[in-house]
């Protein structure tokens, strides 16, 4: 799971190159770290990016250049996973103007969801994610926020033997939804789950997280930062010198924490931002801490 590279190597070799800041020019050969997805065995580098909001935007030359600047770190430093819904407005058409502005479409792991009610209006919505990305198949289908789940993942099933979609998924974004997510998970057997967990959320840890372990799933986390507010908790706070060895900013301390549960597959932080792209991908390299240190960051965290 662990790759030679540590961070710091792939920040000099990147300075030695002339890229400043971040991992701007690190290659493909210095991949992230990565954790298998249970259900292929297909490793999912652990680092990827949000959609919401950031990416719901005007088709302007600007727009889609500072979207294809953040689309391009990501690939460069070895990751690969976009995640976006058909109810992020313009999002999945950005996708599609990034990758048709020189992104490959190889490159990228591709998640969406079904966000409707009735299997027609959901098949005619999952073609039209595809579509509106400017590709033929999917690489995840998630039933957003629960909502009609039964007859979304039937259809999914269909779409997976016929080629179009890799994985199935079901999301939630709060706490409160995650006794349902629970029986969900047990009924439905998707192979992904996307929840929210972070420093200042940890509910997931109780009873979701450890039975996405039991079942052989994979686990996206949404809102890695609290839609933004942990940075808004530690404004004007020094890091603690406990990290310094494996996080360099507030953003690599948060994704750190994530990634390190070993339940969960891979983040996705939301930017509208290139050097907070470079940031959060720096969580993708070098030490991940231990049990005994991800208390306490927790520990830390609480005390602020
Ligand atoms: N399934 C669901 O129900 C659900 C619900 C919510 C979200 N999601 C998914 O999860 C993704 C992430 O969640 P989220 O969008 O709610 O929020 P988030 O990733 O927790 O936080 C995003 C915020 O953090 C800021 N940020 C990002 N990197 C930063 C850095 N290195 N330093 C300082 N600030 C930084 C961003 O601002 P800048 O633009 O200025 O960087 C933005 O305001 C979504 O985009 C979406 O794909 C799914």
């Amino acid at each position: 799971m662990m790759n030679t590279w540590n961070r710091r190597d792939v920040l000099m070799a990147g300075a030695a190159l002339g890229a400043l800041p971040g991992l701007t020019m690190a290659d493909k050969t210095q991949a992230m770290l990565t954790k298998p997805i249970p259900a292929s065995g297909e490793a999912l580098p652990v680092i990827g990016l949000g959609t919401y909001n950031v990416f719901d935007v005007d088709s302007t030359p600007d727009q889609i250049a500072t979207r294809k600047d953040i689309v391009e770190q990501l690939v460069s430093a070895g990751g690969n996973l976009l995640d976006t819904s058909p109810m992020y407005n313009r999002s999945e058409k950005v996708i599609g103007d990034v990758i048709d502005a020189g992104i490959d479409r190889e490159d990228l792991f591709l998640a969406t969801k079904v966000w409707t009610d009735g299997r027609d209006a959901g098949i005619s919505q999952m073609k039209q994610s595809a579509d509106l990305m400017r590709t033929n198949s999917v690489d995840l289908m998630q039933v957003h926020n629960l909502r009609d789940t039964a007859v979304h993942m039937k259809s999914i099933q269909e779409l997976q033997e016929a080629g179009q979609i890799r994985y199935s998924g079901l999301t939630h974004y709060t706490a409160g939804a995650q006794a349902a997510l629970g029986r969900e998970m047990q009924a439905f057997k998707p192979q992904f789950i996307q929840i929210n967990y972070s420093l200042g959320e940890r509910e997931a840890e109780r009873n979701v997280l450890p039975l996405a372990e039991e079942l052989g799933i994979a686990v996206l986390i949404n809102r890695p930062f609290q839609s933004g507010r942990l940075f808004s908790a530690v404004s004007g706070k020094e890091l603690p010198d406990f990290s310094r060895d494996f996080a360099e900013s507030w953003g690599q301390f948060f994704l750190k924490f994530i990634i390190s549960h070993p339940a969960v597959t891979c983040a996705i932080p939301a930017t509208s931002k290139p050097h907070h792209m470079a940031d959060n991908l720096g969580a993708g390299f070098g030490e991940l801490p231990d049990a005994a240190m991800r208390q306490r960051m927790a520990e830390f965290f609480e005390s602020l």
